[in-house]
């Protein structure tokens, strides 16, 4: 299926805070319900021996998407990391209330911008269901930045784009509704929005088929990252299963080469 680029929701600065910060705290909701990036947690503590990291700043994090459940399965794979959330529009209640209720998470209150990372932010950076936001150019600046700054990166989507894959978007309004009154923070006019005038369950969906049509392959990762460091990051791209989703999990990963020397590439499944 070609790749299409088209507007989201999400994307369009007028689009209100309430729809905005709604979907980010659904995603949270539903992430760890499905716990959808666990199977990440050795594949990103391996990377970040190999980068020496210890802290992650999370890119792109909205209301704080996998790490509720990510971080403990990271501690369980041997790494005992610290999670910076980060996000150009931060969901600062959500990104509040994780923060305290999870050791080891912090958030970042003023917005950032993945393409341009403030240098107080260091350690290793990861993206979830965030990349797809990035055309091409954006998207090759981003990984170029990693590597100008030296820093390890990850990259996680949550689908393929693919036809099952929009077919399993159909059901998203369902998911909305089923999903809603655990989503946290209670709101009155997440009620509102969602069972009275659903304008939730149609945009959430809407982002979604839109987002499914910008997926990446792991091929297309790969050369995107040869693109913007051809020389000194090992770069590796595949899938992995998760016992919370039919479809596979995308992923690219960068780390910081020691020696100087030709660039370890390598599209890998697991
Ligand atoms: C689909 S949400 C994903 C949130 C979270 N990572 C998750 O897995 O649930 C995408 C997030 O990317 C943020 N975003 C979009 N463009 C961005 C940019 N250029 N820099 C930083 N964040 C951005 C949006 O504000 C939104 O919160």
């Amino acid at each position: 299926m070609k790749r299409l680029h088209l507007v989201e929701l999400e994307d369009l600065s007028w689009w209100p805070r309430l729809f905005r910060d709604a979907a980010t705290d659904y995603l949270v909701t539903a992430i760890r319900q499905a716990r959808l990036y666990d199977a990440m947690a050795p594949i990103l503590a391996s990377a970040m021996r190999r980068s020496g990291a210890h802290q992650i700043t999370d890119l792109c994090s909205g209301g704080g998407g996998p790490w509720p459940t990510l971080l403990p399965a990271l501690r369980a794979a041997g790494m005992d990391a610290s999670v910076r959330l980060t996000d150009k529009y931060p969901n600062v209640e959500a990104l509040s209330t994780l923060s305290t209720s999870t050791p080891g998470l912090s958030f970042e209150p003023s917005p950032v911008d993945a393409a341009s990372v403030p240098p107080n932010l260091s350690g290793f950076r990861t993206l979830f269901t965030a990349f797809h936001h990035f055309r091409d150019d954006d998207a090759h600046d981003l990984l170029a930045a990693a590597v100008r700054d030296r820093r390890g990166i990850a990259i996680v989507e949550p689908s393929s784009r693919t036809w099952p894959a929009l077919a399993v978007q159909a059901l998203v309004p369902l998911g909305v509704l089923i999903l809603t009154p655990k989503v946290r923070p209670f709101r009155w006019s997440r009620l509102f929005w969602t069972y009275v005038v659903p304008v939730l369950p149609l945009a959430i969906l809407f982002d979604g088929v839109v987002s499914t049509l910008r997926m990446r392959t792991p091929a297309e990762l790969l050369e995107l990252a040869r693109e913007a460091a051809p020389e000194s990051y090992s770069w590796e791209s595949g899938v992995v299963s998760s016992p919370g989703s039919p479809l596979p999990i995308p992923y690219l990963i960068g780390v910081p080469r020691v020696e100087q020397g030709q660039a370890g590439l390598m599209v890998s499944s697991a």
